[in-house]
């Protein structure tokens, strides 16, 4: 055995690098983006934090206008990534799709393995837009119907919404998603951030890196949680099964989706908008039964557990509230964390070194080599 100094698993803890993007402060339960507060900054356009991750600070008018018209430049997919989106296999996990789809696109970006600054940047842009058009494309393939070319009018969240609807959202339904796309924008060095900064490491690109996120963050422990939360209360089915669904999911020690955070260690702020949000689109949606469900469960949680609701809990039932299907919900997340992982990609370049952990070998020493021919 190595006499190296093991970490904790799972890197519980373990610093592994300095970031300016994000900051997570578990024990008072703050999320800075880029120095602002995310109480403050959850009012931004998407448009305003991708700006703030990509240049460092909130644009002003003229700064915002141009970052915004060039997410809306390249909102448009290749012609082989509609058509691989419209012919893949109706019951494919929409991460899966995603993923793949994602991948497909480096045979169509210029320079794709250019890591200078500029080009990053402009896949950077390029990978944040099209993430939006290829979700809302299979969001309306699994429901058998045409894909909807982007608007070029519309805001990006506004845009996400009528390429899966193929009807111009009303103002409210669009500032709700865009607060929750700001919401999920970036979280310091979560499983799928990390995951595209080690691919990065090795200088590979960025299609690769935001390839390898997706399949991280499609995961039930990190973004497929969402989807997960949606289904189990559609399982529970009433606020009257609340009580007795939990308290046997906690006897059989089962995990419930949407509580428990590896940093956070009191309230997740981001589940304070999302469960406003939730209760003012159940109010809206004159059906507030989900929300009322959603409210049990975290008390029970929080009495039982002492685990409170992390960023997927009350995202479930506001999503669903505005229609969205619960297996669109973790693509959702990806649309809105593209612009963390590419801002990520970017850092981890400015100051890289491989990423190589070293691991304590505990499996058997000097064994006795047996040519096939003698083995029996
Ligand atoms: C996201 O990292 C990020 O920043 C992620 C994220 C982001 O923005 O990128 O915030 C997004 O991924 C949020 C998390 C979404 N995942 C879920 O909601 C899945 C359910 N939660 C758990 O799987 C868990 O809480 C994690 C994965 C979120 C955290 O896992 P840890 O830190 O490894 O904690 P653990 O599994 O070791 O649990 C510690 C204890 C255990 O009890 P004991 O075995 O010690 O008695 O808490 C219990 C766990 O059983 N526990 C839960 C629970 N989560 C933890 N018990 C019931 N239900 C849960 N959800």
């Amino acid at each position: 055995m190595s006499n190296l100094e093991m970490v904790p698993k799972g890197l519980d803890g373990v610093v592994v690098d300095k970031t300016e993007l994000s900051r997570v402060d578990g024990t008072n339960g703050v999320l800075v983006y880029r120095g602002y507060n995310i109480d403050e900054v959850a009012q931004c356009s998407f448009e305003e934090i991708c700006y703030l991750f990509l240049y460092g600070d909130l644009p002003n008018i003229e700064q915002l206008k141009k970052i915004d018209k060039r997410l809306k430049a390249e909102r448009s997919l290749p012609k082989a990534v509609w058509d691989f989106v419209a012919n893949a296999p109706k019951n494919e996990h929409p991460m899966a799709v995603l993923r793949t789809a994602v991948s497909m696109l480096s045979g169509y970006m210029l320079n794709v393995d250019d890591l200078s600054s500029d080009v990053l940047l402009r896949h950077a842009i390029a990978l944040t837009s099209k993430v939006s058009t290829i979700s809302a494309a299979i969001s309306r393939a699994r429901q058998g119907l045409f894909a909807v070319e982007p608007s070029f009018d519309l805001s990006h969240a506004a845009n996400y919404l009528y390429m899966s609807t193929g009807e111009i959202p009303q103002d409210v339904v669009a500032k709700t998603l865009d607060m929750a796309l700001v919401l999920h924008a970036d979280h310091g060095f979560n499983a799928s951030t990390f995951t595209a900064r080690v691919v990065t490491s090795s200088l590979s690109d960025m299609v690769s890196a935001v390839t390898a996120a997706i399949g991280s963050l499609k995961g039930p422990l990190h973004g497929g949680a969402n989807t997960a939360v949606m289904e189990m209360l559609i399982e529970i089915g009433s606020l009257e099964n609340v009580e007795n669904w939990v308290n046997q999911t906690l006897q059989q020690k089962r995990k419930i989706m949407g509580f428990g955070h590896r940093v956070y260690k009191t309230i997740d702020p981001r589940a304070k908008h999302l469960k406003r949000m939730s209760k003012e689109w159940g109010e809206r949606a004159g059906n507030v039964k989900w929300f009322l469900m959603s409210e049990k469960i975290e008390d029970m949680m929080q009495s039982f557990k002492h685990l409170n609701a992390n960023v997927d809990f009350y995202s479930a039932s506001t999503y669903y509230a505005m229609g969205i299907e619960p297996e669109m919900f973790t693509a959702i997340f990806a649309v809105a964390r593209t612009i963390g992982w590419t801002s990520h990609i970017i850092e981890q370049l400015v100051d890289n070194r491989i990423m190589r952990p070293e691991a304590a070998y505990a499996g058997p020493e000097n064994k006795m080599f047996v040519p096939i021919e003698k083995r029996s």
